[in-house]
């Protein structure tokens, strides 16, 4: 089994980026855990970061054939991207939604996301344990629809 795990734009700057909001961990930090949760789950995880929509909508695509899910902090493009959000739909792999920060909490102009509509569900909240509950919840969902 095996998960793309899509990071959207100025996630790169995690650890410095706004740390009241985001906590001190880095991206490379949440690859890690994310890489041994994998171990964890028996699941092989492959990460993509990118500042670009139509970098991660070609990432999106490319994971036809390749990988059997979708876990996805889409960043700021959650609240603005159709094009992501279309092709989530055009692929039709399973996919999480994740965000470290509650983005009900926050904001309203990050209450609505593109994303959830396509998503199997959505974790927000939680700092980086919401890539790891993400996780879980992605290869439970998977693995379920296979038996
Ligand atoms: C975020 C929330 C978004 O609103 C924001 O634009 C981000 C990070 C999160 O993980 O909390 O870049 O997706």
């Amino acid at each position: 089994l095996s998960i793309l795990v899509l990071h959207g734009p100025n996630l790169n700057l995690l650890g410095q980026r706004e740390p009241g909001v985001y906590g001190s961990v880095t991206l490379d930090e949440i690859n890690r855990l994310l890489e041994k949760e994998g171990q964890v789950l028996t699941a092989e995880v492959t990460a993509l970061q990118s500042n670009h929509e139509g970098i991660l909508v070609d990432a999106i695509h490319g994971a036809l054939g390749r990988h059997q899910g979708i876990l996805i902090n889409a960043g700021a493009y959650t609240h603005t991207s159709v094009a992501i959000r279309d092709a989530i739909a055009g692929v039709a792999l399973p996919t999480v939604e994740v965000h470290l920060s509650n983005i009900y909490k926050r904001e309203e102009f990050r209450h609505h996301s593109w994303i959830a509509s396509v998503a199997i569900g959505q974790i927000s909240g939680f700092g980086a344990e919401s890539y790891r509950l993400g996780l879980q919840a992605l290869v439970n969902e998977i693995r379920k629809s296979q038996t």
